[in-house]
């Protein structure tokens, strides 16, 4: 099978240019100015910009959660995601207290295996360091490809690991090539402000966002840096929302070391003015919670100074009935909100067309930086003879709106309802094969691969 796309805008990280791309069985083969080659298919790109395959570095599908699953499994999620120009995602496994990794992998390829429609990979939540899990990291690392370890320092009792466990799990990374990742938050100030409020009777979402402020996230940030610039870990924050945990990372830098930062769509355009909605807030209720509006400009500002490289959407979807799990307590409330299907048009709506982002900083932030820090460039997050051809052809001028209605994330709300966009992704196209093509779905359930991951270089 061959595909010839004509005359499309090509952006990388680093180009933009007019040219043909030729595609033979999964990859890109040539790249020029009028190829004069025969194709199976040939696609007409012009006026159109083309894209490497978008790249969510954090989602949760079908993940046990508080008491619930998230509602999107691995055909769902990554159906969802190829619709919205995300042609690859990497999910966490968390391992339960008390056993294995190994034990925690097994149960996660039980969901995953033969049911993926994009590509995905792992990141291994490591919630109980021992002697046990210290064994498995190599493992991981060599026979899994699984080379990024996940932390919590929040969501004590389930997932959360304390300091001496995280300098110890930071020594084993390092030693064996990998990377170790954060939820960085004070899970114990949080559980704190939780029960404080709790006692005045203060049930409501917004307490939600009451008892997660700011000081929680940017003293958890500094302490992971400085337990990172310890160990000389490789070390990447994920979801980072605000100012002060930025700050920690701005200063950390001053001592030359790289700590990589992440944050997500909805921290870029969201704030906590939704938490004045009563209980309707519960769409919004996400750890960390939404923050200000001086916090967006920093993480802007961020974003063009550098010290953040990715933005992802912590894709964590619960049905509304799931989210009245929480009616009457707000830390009941199921955390995490659908994203997965809109990053990259809210991104290129909110970023690229408000001139707050180059074309060439959508690609990196969407697609090549999450390559190349978790270990798969120049496979994927690239558009180049030799790599994957997983490609976004995208219509910037194309106006549309999202909704519930149309999206195809399994969830019953959108925490976008009725915004309007410019800029949609037409056709996609994954490992060689158009995905999505005219708002068609034209792969199946398992045509989604498992990426094995380099180490940390
Ligand atoms: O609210 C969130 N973020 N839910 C998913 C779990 C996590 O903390 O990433
Ligand atoms: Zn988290
Ligand atoms: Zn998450």
């Amino acid at each position: 099978m061959s595909i010839l796309i004509k005359n499309g805008r090509i952006i990388t990280a680093a180009d933009d240019y007019v040219a043909d791309i030729f595609i033979q069985e999964e990859k890109i083969t040539t790249i020029g100015k009028n190829l004069d080659v025969k194709a199976d298919q040939v696609i007409d790109a012009k006026n159109k910009l083309v894209f490497p395959g978008g790249i969510d570095p954090h989602v949760h599908l079908d993940m046990p959660f508080m008491g619930t699953y998230s509602s999107d499994n691995y055909e769902t999620g990554t159906r969802a995601a190829l619709f919205g120009g995300t042609t690859m995602v990497i999910d966490f496994i968390l391992q339960t207290q008390g056993k294995s990794l190994h034990d925690a992998l097994k149960e996660w390829k039980g969901r995953s295996d033969g049911n993926a429609v994009g590509d995905y990979s792992f990141h291994m939540a490591v919630t109980d360091f021992n002697d046990t899990t210290k064994a498995e990291i190599k493992d991981m690392i060599e026979k899994e490809g699984i080379t990024s370890f996940k932390t919590f320092m929040a969501y004590k009792g389930a997932l959360m690991i304390d300091d001496r466990q995280m300098v110890g799990l930071m020594n084993e990374v390092k030693k064996r090539g990998g990377m170790v990742t954060t939820h960085a938050t004070n899970g114990d100030m949080i559980d704190f402000l939780v029960a404080k409020n709790k006692s005045e009777g203060k049930f409501s979402p917004l307490y939600h966002y009451l008892s997660q402020p700011e000081i929680t996230e940017s003293e958890a940030s500094g302490r992971f840096a400085d337990m990172a610039y310890h160990t000389g870990v490789p070390a990447y924050i994920v979801h980072m929302t605000c100012e002060g945990a930025l700050n920690h990372i701005r200063d950390a830098a001053k001592r030359n070391q790289k700590v990589f930062v992440e944050t997500c769509i909805q921290y870029l355009v969201l704030d906590a003015s939704l938490y004045d909605k009563g209980f309707e807030s519960a769409k919004w209720v996400m750890s960390p919670p939404l923050r200000e509006k001086k916090d967006q400009e920093s993480l802007w500002a961020g974003i063009d100074q550098g010290s953040v490289q990715v933005v992802a959407t912590d894709h964590c979807p619960f049905m509304w009935e799931q989210k009245k799990m929480g009616e009457k307590d707000f830390s009941k409330i199921p955390n995490g909100h659908p994203a997965i299907e809109n990053r990259m048009e809210l991104l290129f709506s909110h970023g690229v067309n408000k001139g707050r982002i180059s074309l060439n900083k959508f690609v990196e932030l969407t697609s090549t930086n999450a390559a190349k820090i978790f270990g798969m460039h120049p496979r994927k997050g690239c558009i180049a003879v030799g790599t994957d051809a997983d490609l976004v052809i995208f219509d910037p001028n194309e106006k549309h709106m999202l909704s519930a209605k149309t999206h195809h994330m399994n969830c019953d709300y959108s925490g976008y309802e009725g915004w309007e966009l410019t800029g949609k992704c037409k056709t996609i196209l994954l490992r060689g094969k158009v995905a999505v093509d005219n708002n068609q779905l034209l792969v199946k359930k398992g045509y989604g691969q498992f990426i094995r991951r380099n180490k940390f270089s």
